[in-house]
């Protein structure tokens, strides 16, 4: 291919043409010719030339007209005008337009390379001027996304460190909470231990005094009868049995939101040592399988994970509280998946399961401490505010993808390399 530049000539008349030709051609450029305006544009949709020489009056389509054509495609040339009149006002409207030159007849050879030239650098600094431009609105369009996601990523920093500062104030008063509820609650629960055994040898004792009954004189049986009715022996000792028994089972409940509590508390299980994930999802359904075993059928598939630096026991309770979560989801009969993998260093846990699923609105609030839809009794609301807690005391992060009536799954991943502040106890 030559490396000449292509010149396009546009002019009705012969003798110029040839003219035009034998300068050009001297000089080194690569003329192509035409007589008519139409022709040049048809010419020019299917070649591209750098330059061209344009006549203004010609037979048709007149010079001016073609080059508006040329100058409103995407890729213009650099056009010289060239006429045999003088005529101030049109030389303006072709610059205007967008000619690179005027030229008026007769001139000379030089003057014509002089425009060339001239004409070509122009093209030049316009093709750099058009590259200097797109370069900035790529650089402020990339800055703008840049600074997008730096707002974004603020926005999210600052709701965690909310979250955040919400858990530990939590875990503060859980702490101090935790231990003030315990000691009380011992006792509660141990007196009214006590109190359902000596209920149980009084029941033995009145019985006994039945047993003895037919013994007594008929009118002392008959006395002894009326007072044990009048006195509705009978429904105190039942209703004192229920009576315990719920007590105890309020007492059940108060440690189970101590324990929750307590879990905030960060003085627990501060030694972290290298342990496999799989096998602390393992431990979490061996707890929770008293749940899960009426509710779901388990698929497991377990990826081969690396071992990490890690606190088990924590981990197992955030696995437990997402299974249990899952089993209480569950109505009638369903199915809890669990899958692990390795993904970018880091080791990802899903847990789904095809329970009621969560409404739009709930899902932003079932991370926050207390928040429960279940009975009272069932829920303590603190579940996945100690998972989240625990997840992020790993360097991790749980997303939770839902559609209500369809399921849940609450996806964990961990680095695997943890900094030593992740890892490390406040
Ligand atoms: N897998 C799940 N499917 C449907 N709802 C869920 C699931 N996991 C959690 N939830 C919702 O999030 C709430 C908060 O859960 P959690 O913090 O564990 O407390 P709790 O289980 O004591 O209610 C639950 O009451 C429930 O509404
Ligand atoms: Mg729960």
């Amino acid at each position: 291919m030559s490396d000449k530049i292509s010149v396009l000539v546009v002019d009705d008349d012969l003798e110029t043409r040839e003219l035009y030709i034998r300068w050009l051609t001297g000089a080194g450029y690569l003329p192509t010719c035409t007589a008519h305006g139409r022709e040049a544009l048809d010419l020019f949709a299917n070649v591209f030339f750098p330059l061209v020489l344009l006549d203004i009056n010609m037979p048709g389509i007149s010079g001016i007209e073609v080059l508006r054509e040329l100058r409103g495609g995407d890729c213009s040339p650099a056009v010289i005008m060239v006429t045999g009149m003088d005529d101030p006002e049109i030389a303006a409207s072709a610059l205007e337009i967008g000619a690179c030159g005027y030229l008026i007849k007769p001139f000379e050879k030089n003057e014509l390379l002089i425009y060339l030239a001239h004409a070509l650098r122009i093209k030049e600094l316009e093709k750099k001027n058009r590259e200097h431009q797109d370069s900035l609105a790529q650089q402020v369009k990339d800055r703008t996304l840049q600074l997008e996601k730096a707002l974004r990523d603020l926005k999210a920093s600052q709701e965690q460190l909310i979250h955040q500062e919400k858990l530990a104030t939590i875990g503060h008063l859980a702490a101090g909470v935790a231990h003030e509820i315990n000691n009380p609650t011992g006792y509660i629960g141990s007196n009214l231990g006590t109190l359902t055994k000596y209920l149980g040898r009084i029941n033995e004792f009145i019985s006994l005094l039945e047993d003895y009954s037919p013994a007594l004189p008929p009118e002392k049986r008959e006395e002894l009868k009326q007072a044990r009715k009048q006195a509705k022996i009978d429904f105190l000792l039942s209703d004192s049995r229920d009576i315990l028994a719920e007590c105890l089972e309020g007492v059940e409940r108060i440690r189970k939101i101590v324990a929750g509590l307590k879990s905030f508390s960060r003085k627990d299980q501060n030694v972290s040592t290298l342990a496999s994930i799989n096998d602390c999802i393992e431990n979490a359904l061996t707890v929770a399988w008293n749940e899960v075993k009426y509710k779901a059928t388990v698929e497991k598939e377990y990826g081969d994970l690396p071992q990490i630096n890690c606190y088990p026991n924590q981990l197992s309770q955030v696995f437990m509280n997402l299974l249990v979560n899952a089993a209480h989801a569950i109505t009638e009969q369903g199915t809890i998946r669990i899958r692990t993998w390795l993904e970018n260093n880091r080791i990802v846990v899903a847990i789904s399961d095809t329970g009621c699923g969560i409404s739009a609105e709930n899902q932003e609030k079932i991370f926050a401490p207390f928040f429960t839809t279940k009975k009272e009794g069932v829920g303590t609301g603190l579940g996945l505010s100690i998972v989240s807690e625990i997840v992020a005391r790993h360097g991790g992060d749980i997303s939770l993808r839902s559609e209500v009536g369809k399921g849940s799954t609450f996806t964990i991943t961990i680095p695997v390399e943890q900094g030593p502040e992740q890892i490390k106890m406040s």
